[in-house]
């Protein structure tokens, strides 16, 4: 059986995938405290790359006061560099790409993880979810354009640290998207306001990241973009915004989109009667102007054949991989049969997977992650928001 997934793809900047699978980012919350890179993630990604086109490694922050979870990597000095060397090369074994995502997680942290520091967004709006959520400090205009100058340096730290490109994190509720959000931006300034100033951090935050590799990059790396394309309260982003968002991202410099969801399959979670899968619609509104990449609970190799038919270019999982490094080789290897679907308790070390990494999964996904001590494993997301993208998880 010959899968279109393993078919090899190129970016229009001249690098070339050697299959269309995609790891997706998954924090392992094992970095140091002071974000430098562990030895525990250089294992978890070792033991992953090498059949996948493309890794696309855990989120960092670009400036402390973007911090948003402890163990979280760090992009933010240039100390940080000789490990995130080590971590790209880890993740560049026998061909497989390797981006970082990079990220202000903004209102979503709080004074304990920031050392005692209040958290910042556009507006001085505390998030809906989770309910013990601090309220965060509206950034001042400099504040803003420090964190817009730091996603330029970070991108040159990644740049010089060997990685083939960085992901703009604009998903999961953090502060890309709070500045989008009609919920969190209540700016009067030129930062806030309509749909489409609302979308001028983004576009600052893009045009500081690619000032960076037009300097500094002696290479093709690319730059991608990672939107959520819902939110549920009210105001909030409705998928009509992402659509508008998305086709600034078609004439923007970013070299793909990235859309975060529980399931590929989705559709809206505010219009029931809207029946036609959000990825589909984003990528009409792409209209070949950018490839796509659809992620949401992809496992079996006809689940990766049904997200491309979806119109994606590409494909990423997330938990999959967690539970199953070798998913590709196993494939190429037309052995099918012996790709695990679950993960069982006992084998996370020898997956590699990090202590601190075993407990999250353990504690917040255990109900998704499928589980062989679990009775439920069966469920999954669905139509629902999984739980890093910032909702609760029941709706
Ligand atoms: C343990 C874990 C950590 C995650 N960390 C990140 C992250 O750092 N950045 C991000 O954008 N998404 C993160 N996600 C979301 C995944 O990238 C992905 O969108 C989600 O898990 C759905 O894909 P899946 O069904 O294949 O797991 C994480 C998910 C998991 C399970």
């Amino acid at each position: 059986m010959s899968y279109q997934f393993m078919a090899p793809f190129t970016f229009k900047k001249g690098i070339t995938l050697k299959n269309r699978m995609v790891m997706a980012p998954t924090t392992t919350m094992s970095s140091f405290y002071d974000g430098q890179v562990t030895n525990d993630e250089i294992n978890f990604y070792g033991a992953r790359s090498g059949d996948l086109g493309l890794i696309i490694g855990e989120v960092a922050n670009v400036i402390a006061s973007g911090k948003g979870f402890e163990g979280e990597l760090s992009i933010a000095s240039d100390d940080d560099i000789p490990g995130l060397s080590a971590l790209a090369d880890a993740m560049k074994h026998n061909g497989t790409k390797a981006v970082l995502q990079i990220f202000h997680a903004g209102r979503k942290s709080n004074d304990q993880i920031l050392r005692g520091q209040q958290p910042v967004s556009a507006s001085a709006v505390r998030a809906v979810f989770p309910a013990d959520s601090q309220e965060p400090r509206a950034l001042t205009a400099d504040e803003i354009d420090d964190i817009i100058t730091a996603f330029g340096a970070a991108t040159r730290r990644a740049i010089a640290a060997g990685f083939d490109g960085v992901e703009l994190h604009g998903a999961n509720t953090y502060l890309l998207q709070q500045f989008f959000s009609p919920n969190s931006n209540q700016r009067t300034d030129k930062w806030g306001g309509d749909q489409q100033a609302r979308m001028g951090f983004a576009k600052a935050v893009i045009a500081s990241a690619q000032a960076a590799i037009d300097q500094y990059a002696d290479r093709p790396f690319l730059l991608g973009y990672r939107i959520s394309p819902e939110e549920i309260e009210t105001p909030g982003i409705r998928l009509a915004d992402s659509l508008a968002f998305v086709d600034m991202l078609g004439d923007s410099v970013v070299d793909y989109v990235h859309v975060s969801m529980g399931s590929a399959h989705r559709t809206s979670l505010n219009d029931k009667t809207d029946k036609t899968p959000i990825l589909t619609q984003i990528k009409d509104q792409l209209a070949g102007r950018k490839p796509l990449i659809g992620v949401g609970s992809v496992e079996t190799p006809q689940d990766a054949e049904d997200v491309l038919a979806l119109g994606t270019d590409l494909v990423a999982m997330g938990r999959e991989m967690i539970r199953e490094p070798r998913w590709v080789q196993k494939v190429a290897d037309h052995d099918e049969a012996s790709i695990r679907y679950q993960l069982s308790p006992s084998d996370m070390d020898e997956l590699q997977i990090p202590r601190a990494m075993q407990d999250y999964l353990n504690g917040a996904f255990y109900s998704v992650m499928h589980f062989t001590t679990d009775p439920n494993a069966a469920a999954d997301y669905q139509n629902q928001a999984a739980p890093m993208e910032g909702f609760e998880k029941k709706m």
